[in-house]
């Protein structure tokens, strides 16, 4: 969703915001602006509607300069996608400048308040009140600040902190004042907001990427902290705790890691890396001595994990389906329930939920504000908590008791794809070291490692099939309606693949169980309605052959995901895409690369934004 930039040195501010503000696309966005100061201590704006080449063409006709200042991708969610309701917004007369990622619950009353003091809105958001409440905490202050604003601005963070004390919800913040041209202040609760260090200057992001190739030295803020950041200081207050010692962290990503490298798409490159960052979310994790996995950060000992007797698992989107995965792995392997909960339903649910149950929030972004509120929910009733991450330093890693994180790399492209196979391998590491605290042999264990090292290039044969997927996916690219179909593991795989057609070529696509089809889908199905069989060698690959021959039967085209050399699926199918043959825990890591491959080329087929899909946004922070 929103996003959020800010500079502070000696090089004009724009280039790192409009670069930033690109590097940030990818979180979904609708219009775009950034301020500065000047030299003459000018607070200007450039802000437009749509895409951020808009507000570049805006920032040809009329230049900004400055050392400092802001920007801000907004995702609208108080008052539609207009140039008045874009960021930043302007508090008093042009004295404060914000940018802001969240939801202010409680914009309306303190609007009214501020309406009484005589402040005018422009605009319909709830930003707006935050730069007028920043404003008025200004102007209320005593005449002679606590001390002196040279010692470290204590007058402006007063004022900001006795705004961000009256706003309920949710905030990240970058905040200028223009009679402190050299000064910016970033807050946050509940939105992320990273500052990077540099050689006299400093940067503000709501991630990582804008900083890649610009700093390696990044300082993650937490709730309720405030940064007081200037080109060649960092301060951080905390709202308790006053002044506190902030840490500096290496941030371990290249340039590279998010521009394009050549690929059409980041969605492209990203399943392109899936071989990679397969072997990477396993690197180290495999205990070849003992059988088992090594996950060094659930930071509960084997005698705690040996007496949860439960583990509920709650995402959503992808990682709910990873997490449907881990359901089918888990209770296979380690013989232990498992139950799977959107984390939208999970958080109002209030479950029974037995004493030993541990929960696993699942999230490539750490940052889904469902997934994060159930877990908040399931820990205050006092029961473990765990994370499967890939955003290192994001804030369910962070308030999880422990967990496990992806090492996946940035995900850009806003549909998942390296972030599900990754999750699945994890989950597969979990029934690993699950099912040897309980029953599974040491030979149990060690066949699991070895499918495990066999699958970074079970899923590099996997992409061989992306030449043939591109045919197919030209010859139904005009259907409107797509069914997929898997039992068992490959029941996941299904509604991951079905997710995927929806989300980026705008094609209605629905995930069964196969067999489930007969209980209403399969009334849908006629010769323009596609079905896309997963039905890989297995246990139940005779089951599913049988649901395929009920479409065959009426006249449905028939797209076969199939192992190898496998005929009988070929002659009843109109089209056939072979996937390597494995076993059947981790067969939805292969067999999901073509699916993802089938839907970014019908997307592209169909001249669609494949990483900026409309109205979605990578990372979902609001409710
Ligand atoms: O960051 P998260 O994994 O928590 O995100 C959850 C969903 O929003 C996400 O998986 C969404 O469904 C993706 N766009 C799917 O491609």
């Amino acid at each position: 969703m929103c996003g959020i930039v800010g500079y502070v040195g000696s090089n004009e501010a724009i280039d790192f915001l409009i670069g930033g503000l690109h590097r940030l696309e990818y979180r979904g966005y609708d219009s775009a602006g950034v301020a500065t100061i000047t030299a003459a201590r000018q607070l200007v704006l450039a802000r437009s509607v749509g895409r951020i080449e808009n507000l570049e063409a805006r920032l040809v006709e009329t230049p900004t300069t400055g050392t400092i200042g802001i920007g801000h991708t907004r995702w609208a969610t108080h008052g539609s996608p207009t140039l008045a309701n874009a960021h930043p917004h302007l508090g008093g007369r042009g004295t404060v400048a914000v940018v802001h990622n969240g939801v202010i619950e409680n914009f309306q009353s303190l609007r009214t308040k501020l309406e009484s003091e005589g402040y005018k809105f422009s605009s319909a958001t709830d930003t707006e009140v935050i730069a007028h409440l920043i404003d008025s905490c200004l102007a209320k202050q005593p005449a002679t600040p606590r001390r002196s604003a040279a010692t470290g601005y204590e007058a402006l963070v007063d004022a900001v902190q006795a705004a961000l004390v009256q706003l309920q919800g949710t905030y990240g913040l970058a905040i200028l004042f223009r009679d402190h041209p050299e000064v910016m202040l970033a807050a946050r609760r509940g939105s992320p907001l990273i500052v990077g260090v540099g050689d006299g200057e400093h940067f503000i992001a709501s991630d990582t990427s804008p900083l890649a190739g610009r700093t390696g030295k990044i300082v993650f803020l937490a709730d309720h902290e405030l940064a007081v950041v200037t080109a060649d200081s960092l301060r951080v207050v905390h709202r308790d705790q006053g002044h506190i010692v902030h840490s500096i962290q290496e941030l371990d990503l290249d340039a590279g890691d998010v521009e394009l490298e050549g690929y059409a798409h980041y969605m492209l490159k990203e399943i392109f890396e899936q071989p990679e960052s397969v072997a990477n979310a396993m690197r180290g994790r495999l205990d070849l001595d003992a059988a088992t996995a090594k996950l060094g950060g659930l930071n509960l000992t084997p005698r705690q994990l040996h007496h949860v007797e439960r583990i509920l698992m709650t995402a959503c989107g992808t990682s709910w389906h990873a997490a449907l995965v881990a359901k089918y792995q888990i209770e296979t392997l380690a013989r232990m329930p498992v139950d799977v909960d959107y984390a939208s339903e999970l958080r109002y649910r209030n479950p029974p939920l037995d004493r030993n149950t541990l929960l696993f929030a699942i999230t490539q972004s750490g940052e889904t504000a469902d997934t994060l509120a159930s877990l908040r929910e399931i820990k205050r009733k006092g029961h473990p908590t765990l994370s499967i991450c890939n955003v290192v330093g994001s804030t369910i890693a962070n308030e999880a008791d422990g967990g496990v994180y992806l090492h996946a790399g940035p995900e850009i492209g806003v549909a998942s794809t390296k972030a599900f196979t990754s999750q699945c391998i994890v989950t597969s590491l979990l029934a690993l070291y699950f099912g040897r605290l309980h029953h599974l042999s040491f030979e149990g264990g060690m066949r699991i490692i070895e499918q495990l090292q066999d699958l970074p290039d079970r899923v590099r044969e996997a992409l061989d099939s992306n030449d043939a997927v591109r045919k197919i996916a030209q010859k139904y690219a005009d259907c409107n309606n797509f069914l997929y179909l898997g039992r068992q593991y490959n029941f996941p795989t299904a509604l991951e693949g079905a997710l995927k057609l929806k989300e980026i070529s705008y094609i209605h696509a629905e995930g069964y169980p196969a067999a489930e089809m007969k209980h209403g889908p399969i009334a849908l199905v006629d010769k323009n309605t596609p079905s896309v069989f997963i039905v890989p060698h297995g246990f139940v690959y005779d089951k599913v052959m049988a649901n395929m021959q009920e479409i065959k039967a009426r006249g449905g085209p028939i797209i076969a995901i199939t192992g190898p050399g496998d005929t009988e699926a070929a002659a009843l199918a109109d089209d056939v895409i072979e996937v390597p043959e494995v076993e059947d825990f981790v067969q939805p890591i292969v067999s999901i690369v073509p699916l993802q491959l089938l839907a970014y080329h019908i997307a592209v087929a169909r001249g669609c934004d494949v990483d900026k899909p409309r109205n979605l946004a990578k990372s979902v922070t609001v409710e």
